[in-house]
């Protein structure tokens, strides 16, 4: 029967095809750490329960170590046959210390053993990106620092809303990040949790040290059902949701840049270093890697769906569909990693066209708000107000001006209560200083909002 764990009761091989299509060695090799973790600390349990002595214990775990070092070097040998790590690892102990290997398998299941590698990595996973996030965060603060007094438009449905500071629109990106760092602190929670003791679907019969083994690998809890915890994927759909929100908020900021990019808005130019050319138009630079993240965005909603599909229809407890879930949780982490890392560093290559968003900012009626409130302030309804500029800004248009190349008698005509005061109300700075309401685009509020936020970074 080959070098398999199981057979004992088959009477003849399984056909290659067969082991080829089984095997999940391919990509599960990636957890040897994790499975070597979990099967020293298990290891040390079952000396310190007494079903192995301490001199075995010893033996294994030196064994172990080889094993794990062997791997790290690219000196350890995969092969298909043997259908997944924790049979290589459990062969190659085999081969180093002959039947003594197999007894650290005593009350453990390979169900078992596959959850608990895939919560260390998720957990591991999860503190890397959470720490890869505050480093976003900080880009955003710099940049938002260096251009603090930078003023541009605000947008609804992509037209010109009313004036904002950049950095008020950057710290809007500093919130969603807030909340997606919280979201991956949540799945932590959720997923350190221990397994082990569940074996195959319905617990050991062995006296093992679940406290112990879940204090030794600094995990929160033990798992409470043992048919619940073989067949639990919550932990790894929920790490692939938050970071399928993660990666909406990257693709959003990533449409912006590219938007800003364009010779019709021509607000923002890339470094040559972090962006690209065309190889038949010359005079091309485009954002690829901001294209490259929207896009990216896709796969990761693509690995929920996966996921979530594959899990809807299996019955308690394990099923080999669950396989199924490494691939997309491997695609979604190194996605993550990647995308991340390299946005905080292509936001420090951007420099802002501060002429042009200049110039963008006084066109375009932004600062018809801020006239409308200050009729409401001289007494008008705001309704009425909203209508009377309404006028003025279609009068204006005929005449080609902005509103504040109106003059006071043109003013008067739509109202007697504008009085000359109103030109304070009619550039975008004002309208800005107007602003310092607590979460407004207000100066004082923004450079109190970068200071709480470099505060929130160093916890
Ligand atoms: N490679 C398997 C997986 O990822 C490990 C668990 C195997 N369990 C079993 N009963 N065949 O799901």
């Amino acid at each position: 029967m080959g070098d398999k764990l199981w057979g004992g009761s088959f009477k003849s091989d399984t056909d290659k095809i067969v082991d080829n299509f089984n095997a999940s060695i391919k990509f599960d090799k990636r957890l040897y750490k994790e499975d070597i973790e979990g099967s020293m600390v298990y290891c040390r349990m079952l000396a310190k329960q007494g079903i192995i002595t301490s001199n075995e214990a010893a033996t294994i775990l030196n064994a172990l170590k080889e094993i794990y070092s062997e791997i790290e070097r690219g000196d350890f040998a995969f092969d298909e046959t043997l259908e997944d790590i924790h049979t290589h690892i459990e062969k190659a102990l085999v081969r180093k210390i002959g039947p003594l290997g197999e007894t650290i398998y005593t009350g453990r299941s390979r169900n078992d053993q596959i959850v608990l590698d895939t919560r260390l990595y998720v957990k591991n996973s999860t503190i890397k990106i959470t720490n890869l996030i505050k480093e976003f965060q900080l880009s955003l603060i710099e940049v938002a620092e260096k251009n603090q007094d930078l003023i541009m438009p605000g947008y609804t449905h992509l037209q010109r809303a009313q004036p904002i500071l950049l950095a008020h629109h950057l710290l809007a990106y500093y919130e969603m990040l807030k909340r997606d760092r919280s979201r991956y602190e949540e799945v932590l929670k959720r997923t350190n949790v221990l397994p082990l003791g569940s074996a195959a679907l319905a617990g050991t019969t062995f006296n093992i040290d679940r406290e112990f083994l879940s204090r030794e690998l600094k995990m929160e809890n033990v798992t409470a059902n043992s048919m619940d915890a073989v067949s639990d994927r919550d932990y790894i759909v929920e790490f692939i949701f938050t970071s399928a929100l993660l990666m909406m908020h990257l693709s959003r900021l990533s449409e912006e840049l590219i938007i800003w990019s364009t010779q019709e808005f021509n607000f923002i130019e890339i470094s040559d270093a972090f962006a690209t050319g065309s190889s038949i138009m010359p005079q091309k630079k485009n954002p690829d890697i901001p294209e490259l993240i929207r896009g990216k965005t896709g796969r990761i909603y693509g690995n929920l769906i996966s996921l979530l599909t594959m899990m809807k229809g299996l019955p308690l407890t394990y099923n080999k569909d669950m396989q199924e879930d490494k691939e997309p949780l491997f695609d979604t982490v190194d996605t993550v990693e990647k995308s991340v890392t390299i946005f905080s560093r292509l936001l420090k290559e951007i420099s802002f066209k501060r002429e042009n968003i200049k110039k963008a900012t006084e066109k375009g009626y932004l600062v018809a708000t801020d006239l409308a409130d200050y009729l409401t302030y001289k007494g008008m309804t705001f309704r009425k107000a909203h209508h009377i500029v309404g006028d003025m800004i279609l009068s204006a248009k005929e005449k080609k001006k902005e509103l504040h190349h109106l003059d006071l008698h043109e003013m008067k005509h739509f109202s007697p209560l504008i009085e000359n005061d109103v030109y304070g109300w009619l550039d975008p700075v004002s309208c800005i200083k107007r602003r310092n309401i607590k979460g407004g685009t207000g100066p004082e509020t923004v450079e109190k909002a970068l200071s709480k936020a470099k505060e929130e970074l160093k916890s």
